[in-house]
């Protein structure tokens, strides 16, 4: 059974534009046809279906239309062409400020909200513990709603919104503002709604809670449904267009930056220069440089260097720096067990890590060659380097590595 299908849907709005005009247009204004601002269309021949108990994802860049589709759907707003219909009772957590009463209490809105939902006060009554045990804002439950805070006021409408039992739950990136813990006690909630065969709508940044909560997803682009399908297909092309634009800014910042260009900033080099180091270079799985590295790919890391003078048992070294500061890795080929007998003249070393490890993200590389005591610096290029690691699919998500380990269950009873 279709619970929400957009046909065709599209929204237009009227941008009255209050930019201050030169004095030129405020002469030629009069004349100008114009005078009723611009228009823009927040949504374009957008359609899609939701069965029963399906679960949606929104996703898409700021400003994609997402939380216009939502308004949408609870009818706040109504659509210029096309159609939008709906099955069922919808609780809808939208953005804030929408759906409370700013002047009423914390408790009169729950009745409010009720009443609203097709409630009486006797069965808002009977849900009134559990609404307030749930939001767990103590006694700001008696207070006016606008002196709450965007925390607050998202746990009393997260509590409300999913006690008056909807069929259909949409929910527009609210929980952002909760604080972990409760964050994960309405993802529970949600979840379990989902198992109750509730249809759920949910508008996210956080594609890998869309991964796991949702089967189904749209991503929207300028208003447009760029992608329609399952929750899988649809981020990972949303990731890939996302990878292909970036790399794309990123070609257009770094052209003119070249990895010689430590020598340009002098403090943060420094050596005796026995050895130098005069060039690094990052290479992808096809041996040549890239604007991104994927996890899970290879990467080499190339020094191309000149030793001046024989050096026996040199010490090539690096560290790599992860853009928050943490230090994440400082191999050298000597710990590695890969001494260097000598080396006189130009040559080339490479680190090659075969399955990058490293998660997405901004990250920084140190390079160095020592001495073989490691007491004579012969030159070093402090976080002289720079590298950004993307991921086709992201499996995991926290932290700073993925490890290359694997699951295994066994039942013990039964
Ligand atoms: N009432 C309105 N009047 C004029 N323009 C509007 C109105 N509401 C939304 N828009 C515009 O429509 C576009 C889509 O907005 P919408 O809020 O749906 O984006 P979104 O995908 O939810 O973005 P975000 O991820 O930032 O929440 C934006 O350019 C926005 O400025
Ligand atoms: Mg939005």
């Amino acid at each position: 059974m279709t619970i929400i299908e957009f046909a065709n849907v599209s929204k237009r709005f009227i941008l009255h534009l209050n930019r201050p005009r030169s004095f030129r247009d405020r002469l030629t204004g009069i004349f100008s046809s114009n005078t009723h601002g611009e228009e823009f269309w927040a949504l374009r021949d957008v359609s899609f279906k939701i069965e029963k108990g399906q679960s949606l994802g929104l996703i898409g860049h700021n400003g994609a239309g997402k939380s216009t589709a939502l308004k949408l759907m609870t009818r706040i707003l109504e659509p210029t062409s096309g159609q939008v219909r709906m099955r069922g009772r919808v609780a809808a957590l939208l953005e804030l400020g929408s759906g409370f009463h700013p002047d009423l209490s914390g408790r009169e809105n729950v009745f409010l909200y009720g009443s609203l939902m097709g409630f009486s006060r006797r069965d808002m009554l009977a849900r009134l513990d559990e609404i307030v045990d749930f939001a767990d804002i103590g006694e700001f439950i008696d207070t006016e709603i606008k002196h709450y805070s965007s925390g607050m006021y998202t746990r009393l409408a997260f509590a409300v919104a999913t006690a008056v039992d909807p069929e259909i739950l949409i929910t527009d990136e609210v929980l952002a503002v909760g604080d972990e813990a409760f964050q994960r006690k309405c993802m529970e909630r949600i979840y379990s709604f989902r198992q109750a065969g509730k249809t759920i709508i949910f508008v996210s940044h956080a594609l890998e809670i869309v991964r796991s909560l949702c089967d189904h997803a749209v991503w929207l682009d300028r208003g447009e449904a760029r992608c329609v399908g399952t929750a899988d297909e649809v981020i990972d092309s949303y990731l890939q267009e996302t990878n292909r634009r970036e790399a794309r800014e990123r070609q257009r910042h770094t052209t003119a930056q070249s990895w010689e260009d430590a020598d340009a900033e002098q403090s943060k080099r420094w050596g005796t220069r026995e050895i130098e180091i005069k060039h690094i270079e990052l290479l992808g799985p096809k041996g040549t440089p890239q604007d991104l590295y994927y996890t899970g790919e290879p990467l080499t890391i190339r020094y191309h260097y000149r030793a001046n003078i024989p050096i026996n048992d040199p010490q090539f070294g690096l560290a790599i720096y992860h853009g928050s500061g943490v230090h994440v890795t400082g191999p050298n080929n000597r710990f590695s067990g890969y001494p260097i007998a000598s080396v006189h003249g130009s040559g080339i070393v490479d680190y090659t890590i075969p399955n990058l490890p490293l998660l997405p993200g901004m990250y920084y590389l140190t390079v160095a060659v020592h001495d073989a005591n490691g007491l004579v610096t012969f030159d070093h290029h402090e976080r002289a380097y720079r590298f950004t690691v993307r991921s086709h699919s992201l499996k995991t998500s926290y932290g700073l590595i993925e490890l290359p380990a694997r699951w295994v269950h066994a039942a013990t009873d039964g």
